[in-house]
């Protein structure tokens, strides 16, 4: 299948086409490069250096005549959607739009979206959720990433598919530790520099950790798929902010404490997610527990980030 993967130098994106480079896909990246890196591309997929608001788009589609799109270009940082809402929503919303439109003016048959699930439900009304739970997101970035997804339902004609994965707090080898999100990739990189880890707010708020490969497998699942679809894409269970950064001292060796500093704006307390659509629609459920996909990201962070 010939696939535009948007963000494919990105943490995710670069994994998931590195998956579809390995089952034969041909891949196409579309990335600007604003937090993605050069050295996460995969050599055997085409790349264009392009912002996926650029006019070129329609010439770029027009020459490479996709099948499929894997949507996964956003800006993602919840702190940074708080202060500069306005990027936020250009990015996530103004540039998804140029690429829906695109997609609908050319041959592409299904477009599969990465959502989220973590910043979408707001402060839960039960838990787990579901994806019928009441959306209420409180973050510009959570609102954002629901606009488009809502664009999705109203302007793609029927025979376009969309697919909808709300993906939890997604950690593994890869995840930008420069940024103000991805926990485990910052307080890992702390660690193995021997820096000072600080946790926003008390460190009790919980999340549904989900890792990179088992959120690979959804994508490579859901490729396949004949129908419209909306799942969350998540571990099911929760985890404390507490937890993670305990699990991950005995696994790097981390003696110091934290510093806690106060809770980001726009920051939920708690958040778990039902993955039993995924389970019975997709047939997929996750395979890696928290303890080894955080050693397996604390391995890849210890190679990159010793002293
Ligand atoms: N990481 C998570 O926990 C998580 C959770 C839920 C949803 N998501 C979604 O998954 C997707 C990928 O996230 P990630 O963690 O890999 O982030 P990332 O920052 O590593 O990847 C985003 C990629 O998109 C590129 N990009 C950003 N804006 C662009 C634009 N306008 N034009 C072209 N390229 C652009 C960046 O250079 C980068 O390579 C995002 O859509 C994000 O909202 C991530």
């Amino acid at each position: 299948m010939k696939i535009v993967v948007t963000g494919g130098a990105g943490f995710i994106g670069s994994s998931i086409v590195d998956r579809l480079i390995l089952n034969g896909e041909e891949v196409l990246v579309l990335d600007n490069l604003s937090t993605g890196r050069i050295e996460y591309l995969n050599q055997y997929a085409e790349f264009e250096n392009v912002d996926i608001d650029s006019s070129n788009l329609k010439n770029i589609f027009l020459k490479f005549q996709p099948e499929a799109i894997i949507h996964c270009a956003a800006q993602i940082s919840v702190k940074d959607s708080e202060s500069d809402p306005i990027f936020d929503a250009k990015n996530n919303i103004i540039s998804g739009l140029n690429l829906l439109k695109i997609a609908i003016d050319s041959n592409v048959r299904q477009i599969l979206y990465l959502g989220t699930g973590g910043a979408l439900y707001g402060e839960p009304k039960y838990l787990p959720c579901d994806e019928i739970h009441p959306i209420n997101p409180i973050s510009p970035y959570g609102l954002s990433k629901w606009t488009l997804e809502r664009y999705m339902d109203l302007i793609l004609p029927e025979p376009i598919l969309k697919k909808v994965l709300r993906l939890g707090n997604v950690y593994g080898p890869r995840q930008d530790h420069t940024g103000a999100s991805g926990v485990v990739a910052i307080f890992l990189s702390k660690m193995f520099l021997n820096n000072v880890v600080e946790i926003y707010g008390d460190g009790e708020q919980v999340r549904d950790f989900i890792f990179i490969s088992d959120v690979v497998d959804a994508v490579e699942i859901a490729l396949k798929s004949t129908s419209s679809f909306t799942v969350n894409i998540s571990s099911g269970v929760g985890a404390s902010v507490n937890e993670i950064f305990k699990i991950l001292c005995t696994q790097t060796l981390y003696k110091d404490s934290p510093q806690f500093k106060s809770k980001i704006s726009g920051d939920i307390n708690r958040i778990i997610l039902s993955n039993d659509k995924a389970k019975s629609y997709l047939d997929w459920a996750p395979k890696i527990s928290l303890e080894e996909g955080l050693n397996k990201t604390s391995e890849w962070f210890k190679n990159n980030f010793s002293k």
